[in-house]
């Protein structure tokens, strides 16, 4: 599992590849591993790109609110982050959003809970369906020029 952070996500990123490797999941932290400020899109990119080229499947982004990170992350071909807030949201992420990217905010959300965030969209299973037909759109969109909408 691919994860990375900034400054603002460092303390929950610590504590969520110890969660996955806790899980026997092996974990590829991408940084930050210092608490000095960085720009937040380079380490959106560095978890991205690979998702978008299809060199790996899925990963988690952490920042101070998730908000940067989220953006950052889907101007990517073929990413699908969302940032989530609860168990509810992270579990729609999956079902409903196929999400391939978590996102999650350092400074927002309790590690407890962010942990089981990460559980429940781990485990969950991705419904098809109409929202396959959902997602087919949304790569409608970015086919079409909507630059200037
Ligand atoms: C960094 O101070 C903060 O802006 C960043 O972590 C994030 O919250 C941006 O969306």
């Amino acid at each position: 599992m691919l994860i990375a952070s900034d400054h603002g996500g460092l303390e929950l990123k610590q504590i969520i590849v110890e969660f996955l490797q806790s899980r026997g999941i092996e974990v590829n932290d991408l940084g930050v591993h210092a608490d000095d400020s960085v720009d937040y899109p380079d380490y959106a990119a560095l978890v991205a790109t690979p998702i978008s080229n299809g060199d790996e499947k899925e990963g988690i982004l952490v920042c101070g609110t998730g908000i940067g990170m989220s953006i950052a992350a889907n101007k990517f071909s073929g990413v699908r982050a969302a940032l989530v807030h609860d168990e509810f949201t992270a579990q729609m992420a999956r079902e409903h959003n196929n999400a391939n990217i978590l996102v999650l905010g350092g400074r927002v959300l309790k590690p407890e809970l962010a942990c089981r965030m990460v559980d429940v969209w781990l485990n969950g299973q991705f419904e098809g369906g109409r929202h396959q037909n959902r997602l087919n759109k949304i790569i409608q969109l970015s086919s079409e020029d909507n630059s200037d909408k």
